[in-house]
């Protein structure tokens, strides 16, 4: 039905019932169930119905007849009121092969996952939102699902004017600062991770202030805007985005993704301090992301090849 119903033109009730082939009485039961779950569909005899706006409130029926395709996200979609973790959920879930494909959504979450073992603030207005997914990719290709994750997110969230860059590894950044990131866990054997959990968190129809003191590097597309967006609009282009990204890999194509990602990288021409796990500090010119992931930096002496690590200190060269 909401694939059919067209915000510009009338589609008339004969033709929908025929389409979806049932009669007009369920038709007529099925407008008000979605008018009841939020949906504007206005009604008028001798013309038809036209449905006039999108949902305000997350919508897994709406996102789901979007979407251009579902082959990687999308095959089912799980929206919750409020949930500790959507990470943490799908983590769960993907044990079950039936699961991949699945998309979780929550409208908030209370104990939301960063990377590194962070905390991650998920108040009501963001997308927090993760994805099973059965790559049959070996363990070493996994990082181009997470950078084309980020890639993705920037694409999405172009769509507003804003122009985002991902910071090594999956930072999304926004005027200097962080809008959202991305986070991954995977399982499976090394050359075939079967089991992957892909989530993405987007600070998007909040203002920053309300985490600034858990995250004082946040920014959110609302402080940018001054207004919100459509939180269904905003999924159905991220999960497009990533559909379309995440077939390029499958496909062997990565060097499409990755020649997108090298020009939204945020550290370009930029000085790094960088840690790595052992906690040894390395500073010096970044070298960019090559296309196997790694952050290179140009020490001077040296150009190395990180694939762990985290970037702690920017410093700018102007
Ligand atoms: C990062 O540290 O930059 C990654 C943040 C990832 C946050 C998202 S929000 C949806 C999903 N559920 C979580 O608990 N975390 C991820």
């Amino acid at each position: 039905m909401l694939t059919l119903l067209n915000p510009d033109t009338f589609i008339s009730g004969e033709r929908l019932a025929r389409e979806l082939n049932i009669s007009r009485t369920m038709l007529w039961k099925e407008i008000k169930a979605l008018q009841i779950q939020g949906f504007d569909i206005q009604g008028i005899t001798g013309k038809g119905y036209k449905i006039s706006n999108l949902p305000e409130s997350l919508s897994p029926d709406f996102i789901a007849s979007k979407l251009l395709h579902q082959k990687h996200l999308g095959r089912q979609i799980i929206v919750f009121d409020q949930i500790e973790s959507t990470h943490s959920k799908a983590k769960k879930m993907m044990a079950d092969k039936y699961n991949a494909g699945t998309v979780l959504l929550a409208k908030r979450q209370t104990l939301g996952r960063g990377r590194l073992g962070r905390h991650w603030s998920s108040p009501e207005g963001g997308v927090w939102m993760s994805a099973i997914l059965s790559p049959g990719l070996p363990v070493g290709d996994i990082y181009k699902i997470g950078l084309s994750a980020a890639l993705s997110t920037i694409t999405a969230l172009s769509q507003y004017g804003l122009e985002a860059a991902v910071k090594w590894p999956n930072d999304i950044m926004l005027n200097n600062k962080k809008i959202g990131g991305v986070l991954q866990e995977a399982a499976g054997e090394a050359d075939n991770i079967d089991k992957l959990v892909l989530s993405i968190g987007v600070n998007l129809n909040f203002r920053s202030s309300l985490i600034s003191e858990v995250a004082p590097n946040a920014i959110s597309a609302m402080d940018s805007l001054d207004s919100p967006v459509n939180p269904n609009e905003a999924c159905i282009n991220l999960i497009n985005a990533i559909n379309e990204n995440i077939g390029f890999i499958y496909e062997g194509n990565w060097d499409t993704v990755y020649s997108q990602i090298t020009k939204v990288d945020y550290l370009i021409g930029k000085e790094v301090n960088l840690v790595l796990p052992e906690k040894k500090v390395l500073s010096g010119k970044y070298g960019g992301i090559d296309s196997f992931g790694r952050l290179v930096v140009d020490t001077g002496e040296i150009k190395e090849y990180i694939s762990m690590g985290e970037i702690v200190k920017v410093l700018y060269e102007d």
